[in-house]
């Protein structure tokens, strides 16, 4: 969950540039995300990620029961830009964001935006609404080029804040030896493996939480980190990047004016031209 991310690191963002929901969610899926090439100064725009999936795919819950996966994203802003004022943002931008909520990673970075969990079936397409600084009122933002950072997962961790693994993952056996014992585990399901060792001819027991299909058997022999289990993982994280220009409007006025300079040269040359071939028809008369 973001709530993990915002809880456990200070950045959401490595020095290697890895975003930080990677350490849990292990496998790799796309993402993708659309902005604008450029906007000018305190102007509302949208920023579109997309985190695809097929929908009809199942995946396990904590509870070792199916159910659909949930999605969620973190969007790392160049400085000053931030999450749109609700008023300032234009109708048919609501209409797209839904349900929503939107949450700044953490108090004074308003720049990093959370959301989620929430059903991927509704938002594998999320609309951040999103507001540019305005270089003349605030002293810190710049008219220069910007990346924007997106990370974007679906589905379920592989492993929690303590280190622990979710049913999630593939298990796998602790030693090397035979497997003794399967048992099923009563109520909640699950199994607990014991496997005797080869070399010491102890025993150990390995816990498989419930949701997960054992691929091993009774009898079987086994080395150590051999899986013991499917791979129950259908989700996946992945990351992204655009690049956006904080537009200075007198840039493009500039540009205008020197087009239409050109222009205007250009017909002034013409004329000159015209002018000039009379005057060498009238010379050719004498
Ligand atoms: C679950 C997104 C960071 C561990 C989820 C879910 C989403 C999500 C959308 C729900 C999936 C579902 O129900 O289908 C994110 C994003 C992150 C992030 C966008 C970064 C901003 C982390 C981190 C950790 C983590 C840093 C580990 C410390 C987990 C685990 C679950 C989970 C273990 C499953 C919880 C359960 O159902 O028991 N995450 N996550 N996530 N996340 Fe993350």
């Amino acid at each position: 969950y973001p709530i993990l991310a915002q809880q456990n690191y200070e950045n959401p963002r490595e020095a290697t540039g890895r975003i930080v929901c990677a350490n849990c969610h292990l496998a790799k899926k796309s993402v993708d995300i659309e902005a604008p090439q450029s906007v000018l100064p305190d102007t509302v725009f949208e920023a579109v990620v997309k985190i695809p999936y097929d929908t009809q795919i199942k995946q396990v819950l904590a509870n070792g029961k199916k159910g659909g996966l949930n999605v969620g994203a973190v969007l790392i802003l160049p400085e000053g830009f931030k999450l749109a004022p609700s008023n300032r943002i234009p109708a048919e931008i609501k209409e797209k964001l839904g349900k929503l909520s939107f949450q700044s990673y953490r108090p004074g970075r308003e720049n990093i935006i959370v959301v989620g969990p929430v059903p991927g079936k509704l938002y594998s397409e999320i609309v951040f609404p999103i507001i540019s600084p305005d270089p003349g009122t605030d002293k810190e933002a710049h008219f220069l080029k910007y990346p924007i950072y997106v990370g974007g997962n679906r589905g379920r961790g592989q492993i929690y804040p303590d280190g622990s693994k979710s049913n999630n993952t593939v298990y796998a056996a602790s030693v090397t030896g035979k497997i003794k014992r399967v048992v099923r585990k009563e109520g909640r399901g699950g199994y607990e493996i014991t496997i005797e060792e080869s070399s010491e001819g102890r025993e150990a027991i390995d816990t498989i939480p419930p949701g997960l299909e054992l691929i091993v058997s009774e009898g079987e022999f086994v080395k150590a980190d051999q899986p013991l289990t499917n791979n129950p993982n259908v989700g996946g994280f992945g990351q992204g990047e655009v690049e956006i220009v904080l537009q200075d409007p007198l840039r493009i006025q500039g540009l205008i004016a020197f087009f239409a300079s050109v222009v205007l040269a250009q017909i002034f040359l013409v004329l000159k031209k015209k002018q000039f071939e009379k005057v060498q028809l009238a010379e050719m008369n004498f």
